[in-house]
This record gives structure tokens, sequence and C-alpha cells, in this order.
């Protein structure tokens, strides 16, 4: 009778412990099921980082349309966008992340007009890109670890900011700014970029964007003459429309780099890449920068250039 009693006991508790690991196990798939909810969808068998997931947003699984992710399936992807502006580097910054094998960076992708006409061709777009559906010569397709692409704030970005940052905020995309801190040699780039469009000073070619030093000195041989008038205007219009626009987004994740900072300091790479949580790797571009005399050789008319400027809050734009 002792032993038989004894034996119930014991079955009963075995039996106790069993159920209360079976409800942990359920308690886990329930987790589970949250978080492909939260993503869409999910096969990885990624349970052991459960709890990552469910804190970290700006992890994503996604199962591209056009192909399968293969050995990387189970590796989480960052979504991120570089807001700069035109003429402020974001060309060179964008090929030094590419030179990372887990990096896409799709380009201007909002430079063609009927993929930002509305929101919802906007939105579109961007789902296409961040499921990875988009193709482009930087795509690295199964085994990107963060997918993204350069918008310039006046392509549709600052007109739409509000959806914009709501959907930044729904999907976990990252913001990366990129600006250039002396306007006045933004401007000087933007004046001989556009002049070249026309006179194509590379053997009748117009280029953005060099990879040799005599194509550099070649286009920084043109010294636009400035219209002091519009330029005041314009480099004011330049600073509020940065201004606006990192306030517009400062409820994003985001980073704010500066072009001079970049150039002077590789460690802001670094940054970069642990702002993406990337695996860190030594980045390299083969662009070379077209404007490197001093300012003074850049502009024809510097007299004018500079009594505009000198004594004004752009004045540190001179040195
Ligand atoms: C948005 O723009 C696209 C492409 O330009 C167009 O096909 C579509 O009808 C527009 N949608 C709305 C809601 O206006
Ligand atoms: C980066 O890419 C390599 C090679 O394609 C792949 O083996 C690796 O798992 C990727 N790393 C991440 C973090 O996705
Ligand atoms: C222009 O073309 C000539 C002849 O093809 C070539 O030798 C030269 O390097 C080219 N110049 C540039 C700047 O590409
Ligand atoms: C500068 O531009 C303004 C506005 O377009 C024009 O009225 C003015 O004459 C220009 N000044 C010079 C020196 O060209
Ligand atoms: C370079 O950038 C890093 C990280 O942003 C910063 O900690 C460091 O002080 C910078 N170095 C210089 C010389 O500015
Ligand atoms: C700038 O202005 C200051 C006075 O405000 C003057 O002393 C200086 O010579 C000016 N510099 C130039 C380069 O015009
Ligand atoms: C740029 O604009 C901001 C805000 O409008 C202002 O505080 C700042 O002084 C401006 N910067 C320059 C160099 O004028």
């Amino acid at each position: 009778m002792v032993v038989l009693f004894f034996a119930m006991v014991c079955g009963v508790y075995i039996c106790s412990i069993c159920l209360k690991q079976m409800s942990q196990n359920t308690k886990a798939k329930f987790l589970n099921i949250k978080v492909v909810n939260n993503d869409h969808q999910n096969s990885c068998p990624s349970s052991a980082h459960n709890n990552d997931i469910v804190l970290d947003q700006s992890l994503h699984y996604p199962q591209p349309g056009t192909f399968t992710r293969e050995e990387c399936g189970c590796n989480p992807v960052r979504y991120f966008a570089i807001l700069s502006m035109q003429r402020s580097g974001s060309g060179w910054f964008e090929t030094l992340l590419n030179s990372h094998i887990n990096v896409s960076s799709n380009g201007e992708i909002f430079s063609v007009r009927e993929r930002r006409m509305n929101i919802s061709s906007i939105v579109k777009t961007m789902d296409k890109v961040y499921n990875l559906d988009w193709f482009t010569s930087a795509s690295k397709n199964e085994c990107s670890a963060a997918v993204g692409f350069k918008w310039m704030l006046n392509q549709g970005l600052i007109q739409h900011h509000k959806e914009i940052v709501e959907y930044f905020k729904k999907k976990g995309v990252s913001a990366i700014f990129l600006f250039r801190r002396n306007l006045l040699r933004r401007m000087i780039s933007v004046l001989a970029n556009s002049y070249d469009k026309d006179a194509k000073l590379l053997n009748g070619t117009h280029k953005s964007h060099v990879h040799s030093p005599l194509e550099a000195q070649i286009l920084a041989e043109y010294k636009p003459k400035i219209n002091v008038t519009l330029m005041m205007d314009e480099l004011n219009k330049a600073n509020e429309t940065m201004t606006r626009a990192i306030e517009y987004f400062k409820s994003t994740r985001h980073i704010v780099l500066y072009y001079e900072d970049v150039v002077n300091n590789r460690t802001k790479l670094k940054d970069v890449q642990e702002f993406l949580k990337l695996p860190y790797r030594e980045l390299e571009s083969r662009q070379i920068k077209i404007h490197t005399a001093p300012l003074s050789k850049q502009v024809e008319n510097w007299d004018d250039v500079q009594k505009a400027l000198n004594g004004t809050s752009f004045g540190s734009y001179l040195y």
C-alpha cells in the first residue's frame, strides 16, 4: 500500500513538471507567432533570439518574392535610407557603403518622377526595396545585412514627410543624414555640375562623379561666376531645408553625418557600420574628389563672394 501510494505521488509530481514545461513551450511558441505577425512572415527557427526580436524593431527577415535568401535566410536585415542633398558627397558615401559585402544601397531610386508622384507610389517602391525585390548593380541579394537607398530631400521627402516618418517608424527604417557643412563649396559643385551637363567637358560626356585625377582636373578647370544676391538666398534656403529635415525626422532612429567629417575622420565610417549593426569592414571607394583647390581659386568673382559673406553667419564657409 505504502509503495503504491509513493508511486502515485511520484507520478503526479512528474506529471506536473511535464505540464509546466509544456506550458513554457507554448509560451515560447506564442512569442514566436507574435513576432511572425509583426514581420508578416518568418520561417526562421530563431527561437534563441526571441528576446532580441521583440526588443529590436530594426531587425527584419524579409522573404523576397523573386528569389530565396538561401544560406542567409536567417540572417537579420536592417533597413536604412541615406537622406541627403545633391552634391553633398552622398554618391561617394554610397560607394563606400556598397563596398561592404553585406550592404545593398540601391542608389537614387526616387530620381524617377513616377515613383514619387504620390505617397502610395513612394510606399510601393520602398516596400519593394526593403523586401529585397529591387535589383540594381548594388544588390547583394541573399546575404544583405543592410538594405536601403539614397534619397534627396527635394525628391518628395520633405513634401511627404509625415507619411514617410510614419512608414520609417512602423517598418523600423533607420535614417542616415549626410550633409555638407560648407554650403558654399556645395553650391560651387552644383554650379559646376550643372554647367557640365551642357558643356560635357570629358570627351563629350557628362559625369557627376569621376574615377581618375585627370578627369577631376579637367572638371575643376571650370570656375563659376556666382550671382551674390542669389547666393545668399540659396545658402539660407539650403541651411533651412537641412534644419527642417532633421526636425521632421528626429523621432525616427537616425544618425547625422557631415561629409567633411567623413573625409577627415575615417572612424565615422565605423560609427555608420555600428549604427547599422554590420560586421565591421574597411570600406573603400574609387571615386576621386573633383574640387581640391582652395576656394578662392574655384570662383571667378571671389572678391564679391568674400565681401558678401564676410561678417555674416556663413562667414566660416570662406575658410
Ligand atoms: C499615384 O501615382 C501613380 C504613378 O504615377 C499612379 O499610377 C496612381 O494612380 C497614383 N495614385 C493615386 C492614389 O493618386
Ligand atoms: C555577409 O555576407 C557573407 C557572404 O555573402 C555571408 O557569408 C555572411 O553570412 C553575411 N553576414 C551577415 C551578417 O549577413
Ligand atoms: C578622351 O579620349 C581620348 C582618346 O580616346 C583619351 O586618350 C583621353 O584619355 C580621353 N580623356 C578623358 C578625360 O577621358
Ligand atoms: C542676380 O540675379 C538676380 C535675380 O535673378 C538678377 O536680378 C540680378 O541682375 C543678378 N545679378 C547679377 C550681377 O547678375
Ligand atoms: C573621429 O570620430 C570619432 C567617432 O565619431 C570621434 O570619437 C573622434 O573624436 C574623431 N576624431 C577626430 C580627430 O576628430
Ligand atoms: C571682414 O570684415 C572685417 C570687419 O568686419 C574686416 O576687418 C576684414 O578685413 C574683412 N575681411 C575680408 C577678407 O574682407
Ligand atoms: C541655419 O539655420 C538655423 C535654423 O534656422 C540657424 O540656427 C543657423 O544659425 C543657420 N546657420 C547658418 C550658418 O546661418
